[in-house]
């Protein structure tokens, strides 16, 4: 039996329900013989496609919902997390995984400017945990990233640049855990100045590497529940006395 000819664009349904061959065959027999099956199957898609349609329209500037928006959704729902269950090992690939999040991130001319100091031993860990008095979760945290500046990759026009792509990394590391299962926080280092000469001091760092900030990962331990930040006050269209 010939196969219906191409589809047209007219009819989205079945553009988006990828039939095969025997779906078509099936059909095809189905609508000559006028069915009830057929009127009852074609009405079920028609509903399901406008149904589709209506929320693949939406714009998601209008709506407060990031349902069926993986990305979005992992956006909305991060959370920092604290609390880490005891002992547990975050393996290679994945902590290769959360650097290479990081490292995707925008970055101003393109230069990278940036180091990555993976700490995964406890002894590491803790002593890091003794100099940062905000940062104590480290003690229980499986592993840390220290997202640093490399000032000698920066752009040489506007060095400080380094500090908004470090930022970026770590956001990115940040959402890179929370998609993986794992908890994480943002420790501020950068630039509180006893911060930056302790954890500079205890990793070794040479003088033109400069990290922005220590971020503790592990296996959440607990409920995180995200905070509701939506605040349209903070939203200005076209001018500052606009809203
Ligand atoms: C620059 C910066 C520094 C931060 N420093 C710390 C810190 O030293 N210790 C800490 O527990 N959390 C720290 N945080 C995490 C914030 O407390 C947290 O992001 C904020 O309360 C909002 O909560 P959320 O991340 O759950 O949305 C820091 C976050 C940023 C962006």
């Amino acid at each position: 039996m010939e196969l219906p000819p191409e589809t047209p664009a007219t009819a989205p349904f079945i553009i988006h329900t990828k039939l095969n061959t025997r779906h078509y065959r099936l059909i095809s027999n189905m609508s000559m013989k006028k069915s009830p099956i057929f009127t009852a199957l074609m009405a079920t898609m028609i509903i399901t496609m406008i149904s589709c349609k209506s929320t693949s329209t939406a714009d998601p500037a209008t709506t407060d919902s990031s349902a069926g928006n993986a990305a979005l959704e992992n956006i909305m729902t991060r959370t920092s997390v604290r609390q880490y269950a005891p002992g547990k090992t975050i393996p290679k690939d994945t902590v290769e995984l959360l650097l290479r999040a990081a490292m995707s991130a925008p970055t101003a001319v393109n230069r990278q400017p940036w180091q990555f100091i993976v700490i995964d031993n406890r002894e590491s860990l803790d002593s890091l945990s003794e100099v940062l008095p905000y940062a104590k979760m480290l003690e229980h945290a499986s592993i840390a990233i220290v997202p640093c500046g490399d000032l000698s990759k920066a752009f040489e026009d506007e060095p400080s640049y380094w500090i908004q792509d470090l930022s970026a990394a770590t956001e990115n590391l940040l959402l890179a855990a929370h998609s993986l299962g794992l908890g994480a926080v943002w420790t501020g280092v950068y630039p509180t100045k006893e911060r930056v000469a302790a954890v500079s001091q205890q990793l070794g760092l040479p003088a033109n590497v400069i990290p922005l900030a220590v971020v503790p990962i592990g296996y959440p331990l607990g409920d995180h529940k995200p905070k509701d930040k939506w605040n349209p006050e903070a939203v200005h269209f076209n001018h500052w006395s606009q809203s």
